[in-house]
């Protein structure tokens, strides 16, 4: 089966209307009162998304309820008829519960604890902090009835289907309030870095589209980054009078520039048809390097342009995410970078 996680079980409804429609009518199969669903291991996820997916476990297999011990010797017994000895892996085991959501704690820190030892013992090595996605990924899901979902994936299969994947275990993650940041919406920017794998660096330009009061611009600044931020109102006073910050009082969609620019980012709200003219601005004419895009919706009728997304995704030559960060609301968010 491959598993798809959402943020919430309020997202269910969404998730299992964008698998069907992504890849056709099927049998979706669901968990009582978990915010996860499944379809079958036969369905090609390459070359397409799943928005509204914080993680999936593709092509997992299921083991049924045993003792601990039986059960890790399972998933060892799994993971070495797949991935070759002597190289670096990420590891996730969670607990997926009603009552907590993901949980790395109990019998899944146990089944942790035991995997790394007998890994390490046929050399192959968790990583000790999952930075480097193109790393070959194991993730262990214990289900409520203490059934185990488990989906190993090599280096290669782990680039395939890096849109589904996320350097979160269980695809949960909570970025830490900042008080200092001029709006909470900081979190977002934050959150699609972690998923890219790629901050700001020092002396990059970043483009902040709808950029009031200021978070994104904020973090940009916080990376050393020379920042252009464009709002009908003005960011934060300290961002304001900040050298490196030029702001400019005026229409988002009009800006246009000769330069190539490292990041474009856009936190407009507007209506979704609108992010994709930014997609094709900046991302179809390779203007940047990097981009994210909030996508917005209005309610359930927009969710049906995800679609269009997808396609005009599939067209690009960057390597592009599409999902739902843990710090957007009724929103996705289309990020990318040019892969060279
Ligand atoms: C959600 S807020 C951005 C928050 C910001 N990312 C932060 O971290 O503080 C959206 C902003 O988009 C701006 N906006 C909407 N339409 C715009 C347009 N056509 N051009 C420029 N800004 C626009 C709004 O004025 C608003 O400040």
């Amino acid at each position: 089966m491959h598993y798809f996680l959402c943020k919430t079980t309020q997202w269910l409804g969404p998730l299992k209307s964008e698998l069907v429609e992504t890849f056709g009518p099927q049998q979706i199969h669901a968990f009582p009162k978990l915010p996860l669903l499944a379809i079958n291991s036969d369905i090609e996820l390459e070359d397409n998304f799943v928005a509204f997916s914080t993680v999936a476990l593709p092509h997992a297999q299921l083991l049924a309820e045993d003792s601990i011990s039986n059960q890790a010797k399972q998933i060892e017994e799994l993971i070495l008829s797949k991935l070759e000895a002597n190289q670096t892996i990420n590891l996730d085991v969670f607990s997926m519960t009603y009552k907590f959501g993901v949980l790395e704690k109990g019998r899944s820190e146990i089944i942790k604890e035991k995997l790394m030892k007998g890994l390490r013992a046929k050399k192959l090595f968790p990583a000790k902090k999952k930075k480097n996605m193109e790393l070959a990924i194991v993730q262990v899901m214990v289900l409520g009835d203490r059934s185990i979902a488990v989906s190993v994936l090599n280096s290669d299969e782990a680039i395939k289907y890096r849109t589904y994947l996320s350097p979160f275990v269980g695809g949960f993650n909570n970025v830490e309030d900042n008080k200092k940041a001029p709006s909470r919406a900081f979190k977002k920017i934050v959150e699609a870095q972690l998923i890219m794998g790629r901050k700001t660096k020092e002396g990059e330009t970043f483009v902040d589209l709808g950029a009031c009061p200021g978070g994104w611009s904020y973090i940009g600044r916080q990376q050393g980054a020379n920042i252009i931020a464009l709002d009908r109102s003005p960011l934060r006073e300290d961002l304001m009078i900040d050298e490196k910050v030029e702001f400019k009082k005026a229409d988002a969609f009009k800006f246009v520039t000769d330069e190539q620019i490292e990041w474009v980012v856009s936190d407009i709200i507007c209506l979704p048809p609108r992010i994709m003219e930014l997609i094709q601005t900046w991302v179809v004419s390779k203007k940047c390097q990097n981009f994210v895009f909030t996508i917005k919706f209005q309610g359930e009728a927009d969710y049906p342009i995800l679609k269009e997304f997808k396609e005009l995704a599939r067209s690009l030559d960057y390597k592009v995410i599409l999902k739902q960060l843990n710090a957007n609301k009724n929103e996705v968010t289309i990020m990318g970078w040019l892969d060279s």
